[in-house]
């Protein structure tokens, strides 16, 4: 090709390239659940996931029962960018940047062999080796065209099969650079990271592997296939509890998406295995939010997404039952931002002020929910219960707690029923047991730290008469001269911000 006037090509460093594409910040999940991205646009309807261990040489494959490439197919696959994100995508791919299986796969393995049939072809093997393009020093893009003698035998599925590819790790330095096969902490923690593997694909492909007829089987074992993943639902749909809110569509330049607000069953509603499962691999806490889904795949399992006024929302227990599903089509992705790990997503200008709108009903809605369990306990509704303590709101929007005059032991002892130390005692530990913290936790977030002072908006002359009797119990009882007197009076707590009343006390 000839190089136009002014110019001179300059490909990049393929060593140096191949190196950096290593850091995109992958997990180990989410670069097997590129694969699998890329194994149901191929219209696969069995993932079989295996996880090898053998030490330093332990592998990962992905096999898939889709159609398959050809051998030209499966070389431009191999391409560093083999299409180009600004192309239309048809509606159910999941890809977008042509580059998932090469970025995914170098991130955690230093070896890419990939194997592929289509019905009536041959098997075309292609593989990168990122350790002969280090030595090559030439800077060729070297790919080879023929597994290496010890990734054949991991390869050797497809030979039963009419369609399909097997995706081959190995070298995977992240997962096991420095193990030995025969240690068992290493092992124990090979299979840990599978089993976190499988998590984040039960999360994300919840929507495509279940359901009665689910559009996809994820198998998974090591050597042998033992088991089958079974998806998470965030929002637990199949609990009668779970109340699902109305789904609102919005739209967007490039087209419109989605919104439905689910509020999830308070604690006292689940069975401890089902509380456990919901907390799902991030906890209640951290997967509240929202939850945005492309194609029914799943980007962000929870967050707030920037979201709130004047501050972006955190993550706040009292929300823990509010998830929302955004379902955006593969058209928004440049709308949404869709990054190349698929791991993050952010809301367009334009759709940001309805979606807050939305998700405060949500937040709401859910933080009733948990608040008034929270409060009130699994008890029925009907009863009354009998409370030492009563909230009451300040004008200010604050709340104040009060012993309640009319608890009995209360009332006793200021109708002169019961007196003497034994029953004041009493009084105290009623008031101690029941010190209403649940309550302040929950109105202290919501109040975001705007706290009453003691005796605020109270009368100075009520306020004058409890100083008054304190002065005097340190005159008298204590024998401490007046300016003392006046001292330890302005040492309590609830005197803290009466210094004038105390300069009065003196007699
Ligand atoms: N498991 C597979 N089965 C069939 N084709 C595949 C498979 N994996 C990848 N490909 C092909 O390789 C191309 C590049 O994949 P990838 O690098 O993940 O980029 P993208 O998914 O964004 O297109 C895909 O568009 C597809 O044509
Ligand atoms: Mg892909």
């Amino acid at each position: 090709m000839e190089v136009g006037e002014g110019f001179e090509v300059v490909p990049p460093s393929a060593s140096a390239m191949v190196e950096s594409m290593r850091a995109y910040g992958y997990s180990p999940g989410t670069a097997v659940a590129d694969l699998v991205d890329n194994s149901i646009a191929a219209g696969a309807r069995n993932v079989w996931l295996r996880f090898i261990w053998d030490g330093p040489d332990s592998c990962i494959s992905v096999t898939d029962d889709g159609i398959g490439m050809d051998e030209d197919g499966l070389r431009n696959a191999m391409r560093l960018g083999s299409r180009s994100p600004l192309e239309d995508r048809h509606k159910d791919d999941l890809g977008r940047f042509g580059l998932g299986l090469k970025t995914a796969s170098f991130s955690q393995s230093r070896r890419l062999t990939v194997a592929s049939i289509m019905s009536g072809g041959a098997v075309a093997t292609r593989c990168w080796d990122l350790d002969h393009i280090a030595r090559s020093g030439t800077d060729r893009w070297e790919l080879r065209t023929a597994p290496m003698a010890s990734s054949e035998r991991h390869l050797q599925a497809l030979d039963s099969m009419k369609s399909g590819t097997v995706v081959l790790w190995e070298l995977l330095d992240r997962l096991v650079a420095g193990t030995s096969v025969g240690n068992d902490a290493d092992r124990v923690a090979f299979y840990r990271a599978a089993d976190l593997v499988r998590e984040h694909l039960a999360m994300v492909f919840h929507r495509y592997i279940d359901g009665p007829s689910p559009r996809l089987t994820i198998h998974t074992g090591g050597e042998k296939i033992t088991d089958q993943v079974r998806g998470w639902d965030p929002f637990l749909t199949a609990h009668p509890a779970t109340h699902e809110g109305p789904t609102e569509d919005i739209i967007c330049p490039g087209g419109q998406f989605s919104v439905t607000g689910f509020i999830l069953p308070h604690k006292d509603r689940l069975t401890e295995r089902a509380y456990e499962e919901g907390a799902g691999t991030n906890g209640w806490t951290g997967h509240q939010g929202m939850y945005v889904y492309r194609n029914e795949r799943l980007l962000v399992p929870g967050g707030w997404l920037g979201l709130g006024r004047p501050r972006a929302w955190t993550a706040q227990a009292h929300y823990n039952l509010a998830r929302i599903r955004v379902d955006l089509p593969n058209t928004l992705d440049a709308d949404w931002q869709i990054d190349v790990r698929k791991s993050m997503a952010r809301v367009p200008l334009g759709s940001r002020e309805r979606l807050f709108e939305l998700a405060e009903i949500v937040r709401g809605q859910a933080r009733k929910v948990f608040a008034h369990r929270a409060r009130h306990g699994a008890r029925r509704e009907t009863e009354e219960i009998v409370r030492a303590w009563s909230a009451r709101p300040t004008p200010d929007g604050r709340s104040t707690y009060r012993v309640n005059r009319k608890h009995p032991t209360v009332r006793a002892l200021l109708a002169g029923e019961a007196e003497g130390k034994a029953a004041i005692e009493r009084l105290l530990r009623t008031l101690e047991e029941t010190v209403p913290v649940r309550q302040i936790w929950l109105d202290t977030v919501d109040q975001e730290g705007e706290h009453g002072r003691p005796f605020e908006n109270v009368a100075d002359s009520s306020v004058r008469d409890l100083m008054q009797a304190t002065y005097r119990i340190y005159r008298k009882r204590k024998g401490l001269s007046d300016s003392e007197a006046v001292r330890q009076v302005l040492l309590h707590e609830e005197f803290q911000d009466f210094p004038g009343i105390a300069a009065t006390l003196g007699e």
